[in-house]
C-alpha cells in the first residue's frame, strides 16, 4: 500500500472513537470515506446507526455494505457529520467539492452537532487555492452568465467537464454545474471570498467551508493527528 493510502486509513482509524457514540451519523464522499465505511461495515457498534448520505456515491456503499441509509426529509438534525477535504488551512478552513458532492456535504456539516474531517498529510495547506481550484455549483441556466462575470473580474473558471460516460459539463446529484474557479496566488480572505461568490445569483454554493469543521484528523503513514480549532495540534497517535 502506498503512503497515501496509509495515511487515509491511518485518519479513518483517528475517527472512530468520535463516532461511537452518535445515532445519526452523516457520512461525506470520497476515497477516504469509502475506507471509513468499509471499516465501520466490519465493526458491530457502529452495524445499527442510521447514517445519512451527502452524494448518491456514498449512498450506494452504504447500502452495498449493509448499513441504514435515512432519507435526509425525515432527519431534523446529524448527531456527527465525517468528511474528507481537498485541503485545510490553519484556521481549518477548507476547500471541498473534488467529488462534487459540495452542497450536500455543506448542509449535513451545518446541520451537525459534530464535525470531523478525516484527510491524509498532503491536504495541508498554508494558504487555501493556491494548487487547486475552488469548486461552485450553479444553475445550470445561469453558468453562461456567472462564467461571463467571473472571467470579467479576473478569475480563471470554467466548467468541470466529465472525463467518461457523458460529454459535456458534470450534471451533480443536486441537479447543478460545477464550475472551477482559480485563485491567482491563492484564497487571501476564504469567508470573503466565500460571501462575495454567494452573492451571485445562480450560485447555490461554494466549496470554501469556513467554521464548519470540529476537528481534522490528519493521517499519516505512522499515525494521526488531530487538529482543533483554535490551532490545538494533538501528539502523533500511533
Ligand atoms: C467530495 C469532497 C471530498 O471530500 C474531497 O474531494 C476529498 O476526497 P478524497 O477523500 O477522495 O481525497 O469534497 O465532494
Amino acid at each position: 500500500m502506498d503512503e497515501i493510502e496509509l495515511a487515509k486509513r491511518r485518519a479513518v482509524q483517528g475517527a472512530i472513537p468520535y463516532l461511537q457514540g452518535a445515532k445519526v451519523i452523516g457520512i461525506g464522499t470520497g476515497t477516504t470515506v469509502r475506507k471509513l465505511i468499509e471499516l465501520i461495515a466490519m465493526d458491530e457498534r457502529f452495524t445499527r446507526k442510521a447514517y445519512l448520505s451527502s452524494s448518491f456515491d456514498t449512498a450506494l456503499s452504504l447500502m452495498r455494505q449493509g448499513l441504514y441509509v435515512l432519507d435526509p426529509l425525515t432527519v431534523p438534525h446529524v448527531d456527527v457529520y465525517i468528511d474528507g477535504a481537498d485541503e485545510v488551512d490553519p484556521q481549518l478552513n477548507m476547500i471541498k467539492g473534488g467529488g462534487a458532492a459540495l452542497t450536500k456535504e455543506k448542509i449535513l456539516a451545518y446541520f451537525a452537532k459534530k464535525r470531523i474531517f478525516i484527510v491524509d498529510y498532503t491536504k495541508l495547506v498554508q494558504k487555501l487555492g493556491r494548487t487547486r481550484p475552488i469548486p461552485l455549483e450553479v444553475i445550470p441556466s445561469a453558468m453562461t452568465m456567472i462564467l461571463r462575470l467571473l472571467k470579467a473580474k479576473g478569475y480563471e473558471v470554467s466548467p468541470r467537464l466529465s472525463s467518461k460516460g457523458k460529454y459535456g459539463p458534470i450534471i451533480t446529484d443536486t441537479g447543478g454545474i460545477i464550475l472551477d474557479l482559480w485563485v491567482s496566488g491563492g484564497v487571501e480572505d476564504p469567508a470573503k471570498l466565500h460571501d462575495d461568490l454567494k452573492k451571485i445569483p445562480g450560485v447555490i454554493e461554494t466549496g470554501i467551508f469556513v467554521d464548519l469543521a470540529d476537528v481534522v484528523i490528519v493521517g499519516y503513514p505512522d499515525g494521526f493527528k488531530e487538529l482543533k480549532r483554535r490551532n490545538k495540534v494533538s501528539k502523533l497517535h500511533g
